[in-house]
């Protein structure tokens, strides 16, 4: 007997409305201009990360995806998790191989994905209830900075933050993230954190810069989510990606250039906005992480790291941490 997935809303439309005028108001008024990245992920958004995943350039997916393949019976084991809870689940296509192995181990009874992107969260949950019968299928609609004390409680939970996601949180907010997920867990419980390393900038920024233009379009859909949801003028054509390595903060910085001087109307928000030719806004990171490093941010959020993977290149780590 398989129960009826279950799916929760922390985001409603409202709030979702409420957050991005905020953001907006907040990022497009100072210099440089910025936006949170979460708003890259509409439908559409969520669409263009799948093609992403299956580019030449884009190595984090698939050595994530391979490392995965041959140590997720060694994570079954160390985790021994009845909850497998996904942070930033999008398609949860990856996190197949930890289920099967987890399943495998005969204790797993619950997957819990979160997301902020709705709609790519239903479709997984549509083909996982469907793949993994018998498995609680609990999804949650909501914000991994702010909903974490949210998640459902119980049955000894392994959390899973794949795909470098949390490279695309500033130092401060990894560090407040961290310490949030801390407060959300059981002593023992524990973290697998898929994260990219620091590796030569001719592969790195490649992947952040595609030659088919994917990842410019990924990057551009931002300007679309604006002008749909607040009623904007972004001409969008008029923008071009750039994707920069900064060698001193070793991370990847996103931007979109305006091509000439242009005035835009953000009407749903009651701003109006110069950008002149050549001005950047800044609506990614993706910071590359070394061992130490990341070994001392887990500390001192509360969590021991217990092991740590890396492909033959050393270009992506999965660590194993426990809440203490
Ligand atoms: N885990 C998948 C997808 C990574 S892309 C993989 O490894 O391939 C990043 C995912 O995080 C997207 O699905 C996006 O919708 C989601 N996301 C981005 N910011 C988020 C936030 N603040 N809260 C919850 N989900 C977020
Ligand atoms: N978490 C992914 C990463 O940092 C997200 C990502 C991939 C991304 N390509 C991007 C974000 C391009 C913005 C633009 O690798």
């Amino acid at each position: 007997m398989t129960a009826a997935p279950v799916l929760d809303i922390h985001l409603s439309d409202d709030d979702s409305a409420e957050a991005l005028r905020r953001d907006v108001r907040a990022g497009l008024t100072v210099a440089p201009k910025w936006l949170p990245p979460k708003w890259l992920y509409d439908a559409r958004g969520s669409e263009l990360f799948e093609e992403i995943t299956a580019l030449p350039e884009y190595y984090p997916f698939r050595t994530e995806r391979e490392l995965l393949r041959s140590i997720a019976p060694e994570i079954a084991g160390a985790a021994g998790a009845g909850t497998l809870v996904e942070l930033g689940s999008g398609s949860s296509e990856k996190t197949r191989l930890l289920l099967d192995a987890l399943r495998a181990g005969g204790e797993l009874r619950r997957f819990v994905p979160l997301d902020v992107s709705e709609s790519a969260l239903r479709a997984a949950m549509g083909a996982l209830a469907a793949e993994y019968p018998g498995l609680a299928v609990h999804g949650v609609v909501g914000d991994f900075t702010r909903h974490l004390e949210l998640l459902p409680a119980g049955g000894r939970r392994l959390v899973a933050f794949l795909g470098g996601t949390i490279g695309n949180l500033l130092p401060h907010e990894r560090a407040e993230f961290l310490t949030a997920l801390h407060d959300a867990l059981q002593p023992g419980e524990t973290l697998l954190l898929g994260a990219g390393l620091v590796t030569d900038p001719g592969v790195l920024v490649p992947a952040y810069d595609d030659a088919a233009g994917v990842t410019a379009e990924f990057n551009r859909n931002v300007l679309h989510v604006l002008n749909r949801e607040l009623d904007a003028d972004f001409d969008v054509s008029a923008f071009r990606h750039v994707a920069l390595w900064d060698g001193e903060r070793e991370w990847i910085e996103m931007r979109l250039r305006a091509g000439r001087d242009m005035t835009v109307r953000l009407p749903g928000v009651g701003l109006q906005v110069g950008f002149e030719a050549g001005e950047e806004l800044q609506t990614e990171i993706s910071s590359k992480f070394r061992r130490e490093g990341l070994a001392v941010e887990l500390a001192a959020a509360g969590f021991t790291l217990a092991r740590w993977w890396t492909d033959p290149d050393e270009r992506f780590s999965l660590s194993l941490a426990t809440r203490r």
